[in-house]
């Protein structure tokens, strides 16, 4: 097996091109990233992982991005927004290639036909098929050369951790369908361990705690909007707690009516997710070698958008003893260390290349 899973003498002539149009792609369940190195930073492409398809011919797409997004409730009823990926994984494989050349070219607006390489991020427990998938709609997608390696590598290269090293590292990376803890060593996944719950589970969460409390019934997005503005994570740490509000439905009267959403209920709503992390930490813990202990301990990282709620420091410290850094880029830094490899794969390592890809 190779770097790019082709011939050999395919690879050294790719090497001796200049690869210019290279790109890294976070393929995540809420959002897509597009990273293109431009000089010593990266030009960002945001896309919403959002297709509108017909209703009864659900692989026909019709918009992918900001613009299906815009046509959710607008439209006729035959029409509906999806979005290709569940948990982390790609339930429709016509709906991600769509969004994959969508993304691709966003990336490179001139020519799609000279796209040299990208390198694809997925979670790390995906399974053979799953890879093989993203491989081969990267390649349909007009891609000549196409890596896929764990979201975890590449969060721990954009982030700049000392991926090569024997010491170790570690990657939290909380998204919104599933969260990835990924242990590196060497240039290699040394453990990984996967919840299938994030952000999105969070926000279910939110939608039924308003309605027990206020007999209220708010939408997922106003739910989500909520946690994003007063969102923590219960902890011993002093946060003041921060208050929103949502309109919903009164299932009473059938009203609109404005409910009072505070940090503690966020933090209320993601504590099942929290103590799944926290279950899954302990065991990546107890399987870890002193050696590697003492590598993380001074270098974890965390990433992802629901990194970003408040306290999570904190409890993380408290509960496993691990002091961790939340990332001050924490959904693009994946895309950005995808780019990184494309522009120069290299920065894996010979024998490190291949074990991104274990
Ligand atoms: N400020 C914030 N506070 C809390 N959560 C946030 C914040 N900003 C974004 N999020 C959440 O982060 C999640 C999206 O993060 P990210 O873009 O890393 O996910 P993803 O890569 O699309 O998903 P996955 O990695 O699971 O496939 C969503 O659940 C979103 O609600
Ligand atoms: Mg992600």
């Amino acid at each position: 097996m190779n770097l790019f899973g082709k011939k050999e003498e395919d690879e050294d002539n790719i090497k001796k091109q200049a690869l210019t149009n290279t790109l890294g792609i976070d393929l995540g369940t809420l959002n897509t990233v597009v990273a293109k190195p431009s000089g010593d930073k990266f030009d960002l492409f945001k896309i919403p992982s959002v297709v509108a398809v017909k209703k009864e011919e659900p692989s026909y797409v019709l918009a992918v991005g900001d613009e299906a997004k815009a046509m959710l409730g607008r439209t006729p009823e035959d029409i509906i927004a999806v979005r290709p990926l569940r948990m982390g994984v790609i339930e429709s494989i016509a709906q991600a290639k769509a969004l994959l050349v969508y993304a691709m070219e966003q990336g490179s607006a001139d020519s799609m036909e000279n796209i040299d390489r990208i390198v694809i991020g997925i979670p790390g427990d995906a399974s053979e098929v799953e890879k093989k998938a993203v491989e081969e709609i990267g390649e349909e997608a007009g891609s000549s050369f196409v890596l896929v390696i764990s979201e975890g590598l590449a969060g721990a290269i954009g982030a700049g951790l000392p991926i090569a090293e024997a010491e170790g590292t570690m990657v939290i990376d909380l998204g919104a369908g599933s969260s990835d803890i990924v242990v590196i060593s060497l240039g290699g996944i040394t453990d990984i361990e996967t919840i299938r719950q994030g952000g999105d589970n969070i926000d279910e969460n939110i939608v039924e705690k308003v309605k027990e409390m206020f007999n209220v019934e708010i939408g997922i997005h106003e739910a989500e909007k909520a946690k994003m503005e007063v969102g923590m994570v219960h902890s011993q740490a002093k946060i003041k707690p921060l208050v929103t509000h949502a309109i919903g439905k009164s299932m009473e009267t059938n009203k609109p009516q404005k409910v009072d959403i505070d940090s503690n209920l966020v933090a209320d709503a993601a504590e099942p997710i929290v103590i799944d992390l926290i279950g899954a930490l302990s065991a990546v813990l107890e399987r870890m070698s002193p050696e590697l202990i003492s590598g993380i301990y001074n270098r974890t990282i965390v990433v992802g958008g629901t990194s970003q709620l408040k306290g999570l420091k904190e409890r993380i410290f408290e509960e496993v003893g691990v002091p961790v850094e939340i990332s001050d880029d924490p959904m693009t830094v994946v895309a950005k260390g995808a780019a990184i490899v494309a522009a120069e794969p290299r920065a894996l390592e010979p024998e490190v290349r291949l074990k991104a890809m274990k």
